[in-house]
């Protein structure tokens, strides 16, 4: 999809995005966040949350992490605002918020910690650049911490998701995002994403060294890290 329809669809579905994650993944997302968060190393200091959309990675950092300033940056305008509205109401601190494209990231290099993104570079087509700009922004020594849908990689679980997937997942996200195509996208997106060791290729083609995945939920989700040496 290009990016102007993968922008288009993201501000259609910003106001009801929280709820149909928690819906569609009976709430093991925010278990997932949990652990990227557990991740990170730094307990000070910047961390820029790439792709923040509604917010949840960042407030979840800001919660278990509260020394830790968040950036979170994003190219929907309508993500955002309900990331802004939900840290307004929460009365979050130290999470600042700015439109902008992964692509081009509007910091200073060396500049951040760490960088976190959740479920976004599987939208972008250029990988290698998107995760060199974070490799720029980054510390030497900092890490990047990429969260994104995965399938299970073989037996029961497989089959089992793989029906969910195709049969459940779209047709009731289309209708919770009132879309005829949001989650029918979803499921093409996530089988075409690389394969493993083909995106640990790309992060290191990216410059990042001490690459590895972890699974969660039988590879549903997984967490890709990567060192700035
Ligand atoms: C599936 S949402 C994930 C949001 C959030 N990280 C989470 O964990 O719920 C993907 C987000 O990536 C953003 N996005 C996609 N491509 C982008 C790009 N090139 N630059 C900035 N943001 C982008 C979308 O606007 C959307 O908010």
């Amino acid at each position: 999809m290009r990016d102007t329809l993968v922008r288009r669809m993201f501000e259609d579905i910003a106001f009801s995005y929280d709820f149909q994650n928690s819906a569609l993944s009976l709430g093991i997302d925010i278990w997932w966040r949990k652990v990227l968060v557990g991740l990170l190393e730094p307990t000070s200091g910047l961390v820029l949350d790439a792709a923040t959309g509604t917010g949840e990675v960042a407030l979840a950092i800001r919660r278990r992490r509260p020394r830790l300033t968040v950036i979170g940056l994003d190219f929907s305008p309508a993500m955002l605002a309900v990331a802004a509205a939900k840290s307004a109401r929460k009365h979050v601190s130290g999470y600042h918020l700015g439109v902008a494209d992964c692509r081009d990231v509007p910091l200073a290099g060396a500049s951040v910690e760490a960088v976190t993104m959740a479920f976004g570079i599987r939208n972008i087509a250029e990988r290698v650049a998107v995760m060199s700009e974070f490799h720029r922004v980054l510390k030497p020594g900092g890490q990047m911490h990429i969260m994104e849908f995965g399938l299970p990689r073989n037996g029961l679980a497989a089959a089992l998701y793989r029906f969910y997937f195709d049969r459940i997942l779209p047709p009731v996200g289309n209708f919770l995002s009132r879309t005829d195509y949001a989650y029918s996208y979803l499921v093409e997106s996530v089988d075409a994403f690389p394969r493993d060791r083909d995106f640990l290729a790309q992060m290191a083609e990216a410059g990042f060294g001490q690459c590895r995945v972890t699974d969660l939920t039988f590879g549903v989700a997984r967490i890709f890290t990567g060192r700035k040496l």
